[in-house]
């Protein structure tokens, strides 16, 4: 007797292999293998991911599931399919989308991505958290990210399944994707074991608003999970994925050779934010203030703030008086 934990994951694994025979078969499954080409992405990526596709219609996978007495009540458990909000029955809850798995580190999948083939709304659809899938600690990518983690003691984090795919097809393989949640301290403990003592992250969120605010928000949590990190901006409007199909990985690498360390991308961001006017200044070294003091090594932490003093132009001795002063909020 399996338990419900095995069930569901056996569900999930009979829905990926659904998906991919209908990717890989008929006319709908062509279109969708078109468009996965058309985004550049090779024969290659898409059985190694095992991408596949969700066919349009209401109950294609219930119906398959029900014709092999699979509990519904359990697929719904899985996140596969919906009950219906009227009357008796489910809905499948992936419907005309390419679908992407996602593994544990067991390699199992786990739950799925969604995305559509045109411009509907809303662009991805996700798995529901399950007792299978914990969404703060997944990451897309993850087993396959592991070795070249290892190896270069560097992981590249990205935001979209796309991003991590063409990353992966460019030979950056030591990178792993958040999908769109935000970093957490789950996410933050898987890395650094997979980077080792001395290793560091990557961060190379989408140059928009979206992944800017993302990025800010990822420092204090790399601080706090004791991991050295690093921003690369991309030029305004690129995601990894849109950068690689256009410039190539040697431009990429480039770009990635010069990222900016946690601190100076923050304190660029105070500056863009607040301006070199007086107020401007004085905000920007209140604003910097926990993240100064939060760098453990006394080398480290006066280099930022010389750097932090010629950039705004104030007196060293003055930035420094103020962060002697600051003591941090007590803990709650
Ligand atoms: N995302 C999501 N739901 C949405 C939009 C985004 O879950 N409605 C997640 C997805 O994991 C997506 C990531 O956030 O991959 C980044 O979003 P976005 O930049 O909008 O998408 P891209 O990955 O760039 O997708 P594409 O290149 O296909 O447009
Ligand atoms: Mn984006
Ligand atoms: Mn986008
Ligand atoms: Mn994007
Ligand atoms: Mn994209």
């Amino acid at each position: 007797k399996l338990t419900e934990r095995e069930t569901i994951l056996t569900l999930i694994d009979e829905a990926m292999a659904f998906y991919r025979e209908r990717l890989l078969s008929g006319r709908e499954g062509q279109q969708a293998m078109g468009y996965l080409l058309k985004r550049g992405m090779t024969r290659k990526t898409i059985d190694d991911y095992r991408l596949g596709f969700a066919p349009d219609g209401w109950d294609h996978l219930t119906r398959y599931l029900h014709s092999r007495k699979r509990s519904p009540v359990m697929a719904a458990q899985a996140g596969l399919i919906v009950p219906r909000k009227k009357g008796e029955g489910y809905y499948d809850r992936f419907r005309n989308r390419i679908v992407f798995p996602i593994f544990n580190a067991q390699n199992q999948p786990i739950g799925f991505g969604g995305r559509v083939m045109d411009d509907a709304l809303p662009k991805y659809l996700n798995s529901p958290e399950t007792p299978v899938y914990n969404k703060s600690r997944s990451l897309y990518g993850l087993n396959a990210a592991r070795p070249k983690c290892r190896e270069t003691g560097t992981v590249y984090v990205v935001e979209g399944y796309f991003d991590l795919l063409s990353m992966h097809q460019f030979g950056i393989a030591n990178t792993v994707a958040t999908l769109g949640t935000s970093l957490t301290a789950d996410h933050v403990r898987i890395l650094r074991g997979f980077v080792g003592e001395g290793g560091k992250a990557v961060l190379v969120y989408d140059s928009d608003q979206a992944g800017i605010k993302a990025a800010q928000r990822s420092v204090a949590v790399f601080q706090k999970g004791d991991l050295e990190a690093r921003i690369l901006v991309l030029p305004e409007g690129h995601d990894p994925d849109s950068f690689l199909m256009e410039q190539g990985p040697d431009d990429f690498m480039k770009a990635a050779n010069s990222a900016m360390a946690m601190f100076s991308f923050m304190a660029e961001s105070a500056v863009d934010r607040y301006g070199l006017s007086v107020e401007g200044k004085v905000r920007i070294v209140n604003d910097l203030r926990p993240a100064i003091a939060a760098i453990g090594d006394p080398v480290a932490r006066s280099l930022r703030i010389k750097h932090l003093a010629e950039r705004i132009g104030v007196e060293e001795s003055i930035v420094l008086d103020k962060i002697r002063r600051w003591k941090p909020a007590p803990a709650r």
